[in-house]
């Protein structure tokens, strides 16, 4: 494809304004820089540079990012910077979008694409990719809160009782969860509707990829390939 064409897919701007980057001498590929924008480029992996920033050219992208705490996932954020704020301007452009929402104050596994099947895969409640908590509870976790999540909390706007695939307490006030539904609010309406309150939310994992350790709040990386065959692995019916 036209290089041009290859810095509009990956997010430097129009078309127009790629030709003007490539003819002002701010592009280079593999290292050398290249004036011509009807130069011929492979997209995939494709290695580039604008203004000395080193990229690789991806068809689709997904990354994880670790959600720091007073962060919105929203691209209009009422109150606190938008975790889009922590993403280069490029992959903005382009319209990577979170897979599902944290809460402000949630912290955790947060997985963005620009490929809208697999948000889908990721958000639709039809494909269960389960999403995995850690909760510390304002009140003492008790056999019995454990045992309604499990058995099944009726929340006032569902039409019946949802429930967890797995609860169990991890400390006095501490329990893991693990939901097959992202919705509203969700750990917080259970856990409410069960008689307790939560303080704090993480998530650790969604389907079986886990947020790796080295991974600081506030940072972001693509998955390896391993990892994307995890997350198309999590929603298998989508990918078929
Ligand atoms: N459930 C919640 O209550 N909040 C989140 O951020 C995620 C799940």
């Amino acid at each position: 494809m036209n290089l041009d064409v290859l810095l509009q897919r990956q997010g430097f701007g129009t078309r127009r304004g790629c030709r003007v980057l490539v003819h002002q001498g701010r592009v280079a590929v593999r290292g050398e820089v290249i004036d011509d924008p009807d130069t011929q480029v492979e997209e995939e992996g494709t290695e580039f540079s604008v203004d000395g920033e080193a990229w690789i050219a991806r068809g689709r992208v997904v990354l994880m990012m670790h959600k720091p705490v007073d962060y919105e996932v929203s691209r209009k954020p009422q109150h606190h910077p938008s975790v889009h704020s922590l993403l280069p301007e490029p992959l903005n452009a382009r319209g990577v979008q979170a897979a599902g929402r944290l809460d402000t104050d949630t912290t955790g596994l947060l997985l963005f694409s620009d490929d809208g099947t697999l948000i889908h895969a990721l958000t639709s409640p039809k494909h269960e990719v389960h999403k995995t908590y850690d909760v510390t509870l304002v009140h003492p976790c008790t056999p019995e809160l454990i045992h309604a999540l499990k058995s099944g909390v009726q929340l006032h706007d569902e039409p019946g009782p949802l429930s967890a695939v797995s609860a169990a307490a991890t400390g006095p006030d501490t329990l893991h969860i693990v939901l097959r539904e992202g919705k509203y609010h969700q750990v917080k309406r259970m856990i409410g509707a069960a008689g307790n309150r939560v303080l704090a939310l993480h998530r650790p994992a969604v389907g079986s990829l886990s947020l790796p350790a080295d991974l600081m709040p506030g940072e972001w990386r693509y998955l390896t390939n391993e990892e994307l065959n995890r997350v198309w692995g999590a929603a298998p019916r989508a990918r078929a």
